[in-house]
C-alpha cells in the first residue's frame, strides 16, 4: 500500500479556514488562538495556555497499550484494502490511534464543526512537524462526512463512528474541561438538540453503502445501537466507559 506525499496537507487549509473558525468560537462566546505556537480553545475566563487543542501530536507521543480496543480492531483488518475513515475526527485522538495501529495505511479524519477541524488540523501539522510518522498518513476533511462518504469512490478498510461526547449527568462528577468546553460548542447552543439515534443511523447506512471491511461504533456502555439493516454487530469490545461495536462487513480474504 504506497502512503501519501509526507508534506503534503490535509484538505482543511488553516490559512484560509481559521478567520471563520475564530468567527464561529466568538458566536458561542468563547476565543481562538495561538499561545506558544498551539492552536487553542478557551472560554474568557481561562487562562491563556489552558485551551483545549487538536490531540494528534500529543495522542502520538503517548505510549499506546497493546490491548486498547481500537489497535486490536485495526489489527484485525489483516490486508483489507483501503483507508481507515474517521467519519468523527472531533479532537483527533482516535484518528491518531487508528495511524499508529495501521503500519502503512492512509488514515482520513472528516469533521464539520470549523473551531474543532481547526484545532484537528494544528493538531496534525504539529505532528508532522514534530516528525511523528503516522501523521504523515493523516489527511482530514472538512465538512459532512456522509456527504464526502457518498462521494468518495475507494471502499474504506474501516469506517469509525464516534457520534457524541456522553452527556452530562446529574450522578457524575463534572467531566473534564476540555469536554465541557466542547460541549457548549457543539451541543449546549444549539437550539435544536441533535437527535444522536438519528444522526447514528445515517452515518451507519452511509458505511454500509461505502462498502467499508469494518464498521466500528464507539459509544458508552449504556447507549443502544439502533436498529438498522447492518442488524447486530458482529463482535463487541466493552470497557468500564465505552463500547466498541463492530460490524465484519469484508472479511481480509477477499
Ligand atoms: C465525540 S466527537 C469525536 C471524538 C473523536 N473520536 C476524538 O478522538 O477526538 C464527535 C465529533 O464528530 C463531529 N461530527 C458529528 N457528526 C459529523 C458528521 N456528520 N460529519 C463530520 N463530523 C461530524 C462533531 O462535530 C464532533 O467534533
Amino acid at each position: 500500500m504506497s502512503g501519501p506525499d509526507p508534506n503534503r496537507p490535509g484538505s482543511f487549509d488553516l490559512e484560509t479556514g481559521i478567520s471563520s473558525a475564530v468567527e464561529s468560537a466568538a458566536s458561542a462566546g468563547m476565543v481562538l488562538d495561538v499561545v506558544d505556537g498551539v492552536l487553542e480553545l478557551r472560554a474568557p475566563e481561562d487562562r491563556a495556555g489552558t485551551g483545549v487543542r487538536g490531540e494528534i501530536e500529543s495522542a502520538l507521543r503517548r505510549r499506546l497499550e497493546t490491548g486498547h480496543p481500537l489497535r486490536r480492531i485495526v489489527h484485525g483488518l489483516g490486508e483489507t484494502p483501503g483507508p481507515i475513515v474517521d467519519l468523527t475526527g472531533g479532537l483527533g485522538t482516535d484518528t491518531a490511534i487508528a495511524a499508529a495501529s495501521a503500519a502503512s495505511r492512509r488514515v482520513l479524519a472528516c469533521e464539520r464543526h470549523p473551531v474543532v477541524a481547526a484545532l484537528l488540523e494544528d493538531g496534525r501539522r504539529r505532528a508532522v512537524a514534530a516528525g511523528l510518522e503516522p501523521a504523515t498518513r493523516i489527511e482530514m476533511h472538512h465538512g459532512d462526512a456522509v456527504d464526502w462518504l457518498r462521494r468518495e469512490g475507494e471502499p474504506p478498510a474501516l469506517i469509525l463512528i464516534d457520534p457524541m461526547f456522553p452527556p452530562r449527568r446529574k450522578s457524575s462528577a463534572l467531566p473534564p474541561k476540555a469536554m465541557q468546553r466542547l460541549r457548549s460548542l457543539l451541543h449546549d447552543a444549539d437550539e435544536t438538540p441533535i437527535d444522536v439515534d438519528d444522526e447514528l443511523r445515517t452515518m451507519l447506512g452511509a458505511a454500509e453503502r461505502a462498502d467499508a471491511g469494518r464498521i466500528v461504533l464507539k459509544r458508552p456502555p449504556e447507549a443502544i445501537v439502533p436498529d438498522t439493516s447492518l442488524g447486530p454487530p458482529t463482535f463487541e469490545i466493552s470497557t468500564k466507559l465505552l463500547r466498541w461495536s463492530v460490524w465484519e462487513r469484508r472479511s481480509r480474504a477477499e
